[in-house]
């Protein structure tokens, strides 16, 4: 497929995401040919940009992040970028993007495709999506949405949106998009689990202990903290990335690999998701906020963070499904703000077996997904010169020739949009059982807070979060692989 033709229009095109990530990704499709010359973007914000000055910052965003790149092509690129001001409230100012849409549709020949990227703050993704259908943006051809993420702050407001959004849309056109589902490891764990009989032959309750997802940032919240005072590491990491992760761990294998079927099978899974009672939250859940250092804010110091803020930028938990290939398996997982390191992994953990040598240590399946991409299995074998069994990794890696080509999450995801792949986009009735988990966990949370007992665990910055979250295993040999 190549040289598709459309017109796409970005809501917060003087932002970080579009500069950071949608400018150079839409460059690396334009260069391969995807979008070329039956394409124009419309950047808009409130900003009183020009077209010519949009185009100076989408040169400048690509030469950010390439070392070479060849001037003319970048010119020929930037030269498809149009800015209209906009304020998202205003009705009038949907009527000219209506109008500008239209003018460039004929100029370049578009056939009536159209792109929306919801690329703003969450709180105007429901007026804009009132707009596009009140003012009749969608065009003849092709309408698709990209949303970003977070999609609604509770399932209350995430199916308002919806609404608002499937006025004008079908689910199938509707793309919310997680840029985890983009990662070269993520996308790499149904390979795994489905052409490797040695793991596909052990992904079951009978061999798997348990299976722990560690999504660990060395970052505090930066200057994000107003957004983040109001959303807390549950909403902002767990509700969409770890739980997509989650998903791909304990699904039953799809029929094939359309869409359709990937996402049949991931429905499937989902409503045999167990919603966690307010007993098990106080039991299975750990919430905290790290403290200050020498050079460093405590959490709740942070610019616009309420003093006596119970957001939570720590929590580790558990979940299980009753049904799928790893029904009642624990699944542990934890985020968290200002760890030592910055690290993503999961961890497989299989049970131990009996054997003639005594002692051995248990096979664990590693998946590191940032910031290197590998998988390990962890293998006994005897000792050279003594006695006893020692433990080895197998690993699987990738050059750095191989490395250097993987493309970035958001291109690859960018790019199934263009091709109307939804395969790694989530489907609403996913994110709608993503959401019932993730509202239980808030509601015994809220109601702690209310009783005025709410039980947070303060942890220093730049270790290994709250030792609180040693405790939510349900049997003593658990203990967290990555330490
Ligand atoms: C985002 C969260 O979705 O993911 C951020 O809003 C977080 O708070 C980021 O820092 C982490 O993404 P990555 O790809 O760096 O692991």
């Amino acid at each position: 497929m190549k040289n598709i033709p459309v017109i796409m229009i970005i809501f917060g095109g003087s932002g970080d995401l579009a500069h950071r990530k949608l400018y150079p990704s839409l460059f690396n499709l334009y260069e391969q040919g995807l979008i070329h010359d039956n394409f124009a973007v419309i950047g808009t914000a409130r900003r009183p940009w020009s077209h010519e000055y949009l185009r100076e910052q989408v040169s400048d965003a690509i030469h950010e992040t390439h070392d070479q790149v060849d001037e003319n092509e970048v010119k020929a690129f930037a030269s498809h970028f149009y800015y209209q001001s906009h304020d998202v409230t205003n009705v009038e100012h949907y009527v000219t993007l209506k109008k500008l849409a239209q003018e460039l549709d004929d100029r370049y020949s578009a056939q009536g495709n159209r792109l929306f990227y919801m690329a703003m703050a969450p709180r105007f993704f429901g007026t804009i999506a009132t707009h596009i259908n009140d003012q009749h943006l969608t065009g003849s051809g092709f309408n698709r949405i990209v949303v970003e993420k977070p999609f609604g702050h509770d399932l209350a407001s995430a199916e308002q949106l919806n609404k608002e959004i499937t006025a004008s849309f079908d689910e199938n056109d509707i793309f919310r998009i997680d840029h985890y589902l983009g990662k070269e490891m993520i996308q790499n764990i149904m390979p795994m689990r489905f052409t490797n009989p040695l793991i596909k032959n052990i992904w079951s309750g009978e061999y798997i202990k348990n299976i722990q997802i560690t999504l660990a940032e060395r970052l505090g919240v930066e200057a994000r903290g107003g957004y983040y005072d109001t959303s807390g590491a549950l909403r902002d990491m767990v509700q969409n990335h770890i739980f997509q992760i989650i998903t791909l761990l304990a699904m039953p294998e799809p029929k094939d690999l359309s869409s359709d079927s990937v996402h049949q099978a991931k429905q499937e899974l989902l409503k045999s998701l167990i919603i966690p009672t307010p007993e098990e939250v106080k039991k299975n859940f750990v919430r905290g906020q790290y403290l200050g250092s020498d050079t460093t804010f405590a959490y709740k110091k942070e610019p616009n963070v309420d003093p006596d803020s119970t957001t939570e930028t720590y929590v580790a938990g558990k979940t299980k499904f009753t049904s799928g290939p790893i029904a009642g398996v624990p699944i542990y997982f934890r985020t968290g703000k200002e760890f030592k390191e910055k690290k993503t992994r999961i961890d497989i953990v299989l049970k131990h077996i009996n054997n003639p040598y005594g002692q051995a240590h248990s096979n664990n399946i590693t998946i590191e997904v940032d910031p290197e991409s590998k998988i390990y299995i962890t293998i006994n074998g005897k000792k050279i010169d003594e006695p006893g069994i020692r433990r080895e990794d197998l690993t699987y890696v990738f050059s750095k020739e191989e490395m250097a080509k993987v493309p970035d999450g958001y291109e690859r995801l960018l790019h199934d949009v263009f091709a109307n792949d939804s395969t790694n986009f989530t489907h609403w009735s996913e994110l709608k059982r993503y959401w019932e988990f993730i509202d239980a966990v808030e509601d015994a949370w809220q109601k702690e807070n209310e009783a005025g007992n709410p039980e947070i665990a303060q942890y220093l910055p730049y270790r290994m979060g709250p030792k609180e979250a040693d405790n939510i295993f349900e049997s003593p040999t658990e203990h967290w692989i990555y330490e």
